[in-house]
């Protein structure tokens, strides 16, 4: 069933929910590379977006993403969802709230790396139109590769 969430920038405080949801989800058997410190950083870079999805009564998020904007491209760098609240289209939701702010700052394309292993991720990405166009050997700390998947946002629904 879906969940209704609210969309909006992450706070400061919310730094360390967010590295340690990567740290359980994300980056499972690798080094901590997204700790608290990091997220804060990228919280105050000007051309990096840290979004959370915040459902009513809850005191956390349920879900955030990360993105960095280029000239031509933006770059999804993290993105989770609690386990609890998974396949109720949150995830969808944050994607939508990207790849919409990309198209208002005149982005065309969105690049991401998802962990070789990550099936759950595939299969999200595949059905938001991103399309796998690399493999990068060794990506994740030399132990794991990377597939690259990207959408083009002027072409692609
Ligand atoms: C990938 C992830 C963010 C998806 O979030 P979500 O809120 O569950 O995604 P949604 O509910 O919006 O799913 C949208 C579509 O993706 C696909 N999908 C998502 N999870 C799936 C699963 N377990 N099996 C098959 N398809 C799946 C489906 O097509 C789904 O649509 P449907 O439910 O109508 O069939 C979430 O599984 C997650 O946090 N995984 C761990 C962290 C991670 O892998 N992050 C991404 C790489 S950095």
């Amino acid at each position: 069933m879906k969940v209704d969430v609210d969309i909006g920038l992450a706070r400061p405080r919310e730094a360390r929910g967010i590295a340690v949801l990567s740290r359980e989800v994300i980056e499972t058997g690798l080094d901590w590379a997204w700790t608290p410190g990091r997220v804060l950083r990228a919280m105050a870079d000007a051309s990096t977006n840290v979004i959370v999805a915040r459902e009513a009564g809850l005191a956390h998020p349920i879900g955030f993403a990360i993105m960095s904007y280029g000239e031509q491209e933006a770059h999804l760098q993290l993105f989770a969802v609690v386990p609890a609240r998974r396949r109720a289209g949150v995830g969808s939701e944050l994607l939508q709230w990207l790849e919409a702010t990309a198209r208002t700052a005149g982005i065309g394309v969105i690049r991401l790396e998802t962990r070789d292993t990550n099936r759950v991720a595939h299969w999200f990405y595949r059905s938001h139109s991103y399309v796998e166009v690399d493999r990068l050997r060794g990506y994740y700390q030399g132990s794991e590769d990377a597939l690259r998947f990207a959408k083009d946002l002027l072409a692609a629904p």
